[in-house]
């Protein structure tokens, strides 16, 4: 099983990078083979809102309106067995970059309905907050919607914040074990 891992962290040595390593960790150890993409490495812009609201990702299921990285990260995912999202908390909601590629895929994917081509895939769902940890829920309930409206099955929602990092980066590497095992 393939797991596409997408991070969206600025910081290299942050706890987002250390989730997305826990995951990769867990992916590995069950078997699976994991790909790590940083989104701070790619040009991902916002939606174009093309024509009235909707453009090519209506009917041709596609992104017409921004020619940037989306379009092969988009194939990317879908080649894919399964997705590992993993955003930084920021405003009580993802990150900015990782929104970016969220409202692009949703456009597409959701479009098809039933059809989704992530439809049935697995995700697990990362939410990484600071000292507080204010905010992670309704990130996460976010993300939970995203993967609603495109059809993906949350293997697992996980908030971790900076005083819960060593149990929590425990459960996500349990979670990316268990996305395996329960998905090969
Ligand atoms: C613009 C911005 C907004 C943030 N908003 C929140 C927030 O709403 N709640 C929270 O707990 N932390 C918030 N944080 C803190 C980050 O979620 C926290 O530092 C996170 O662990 C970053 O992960 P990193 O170490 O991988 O960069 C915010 C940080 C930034 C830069």
């Amino acid at each position: 099983m393939h797991v596409l891992v997408i991070q969206s962290s600025p910081n290299t040595d942050g706890l987002t990078a250390a989730c997305a390593d826990a995951a990769i960790a867990g992916i590995e150890a069950a078997g699976g083979t994991a790909e790590n993409e940083r989104l701070t490495d790619l040009k991902v812009a916002s939606c174009n809102q093309c024509g009235n609201g909707w453009g090519r990702c209506r009917t041709g299921h596609e992104c017409g309106g921004v020619l940037d990285d989306f379009q092969a990260l988009h194939q990317r995912a879908l080649a894919a067995d399964g997705l590992a999202l993993i955003t930084p908390v920021y405003w009580g909601d993802l990150s900015e970059r990782m929104k970016n590629l969220t409202d692009r895929l949703r456009r597409c994917e959701a479009s098809l309905g039933e059809d989704s081509r992530l439809g049935g895939k697995p995700v697990l769902l990362v939410a990484a907050a600071g000292g507080g940890g204010g905010g992670m829920i309704s990130c996460l309930t976010n993300m939970e919607r995203w993967a609603q409206h495109v059809r993906m099955r949350p293997a697992d929602l996980i908030g971790i914040k900076r005083i819960t990092r060593e149990h929590k980066l425990a459960a996500i590497r349990a979670a990316g074990e268990a996305l395996v095992a329960q998905n090969s």
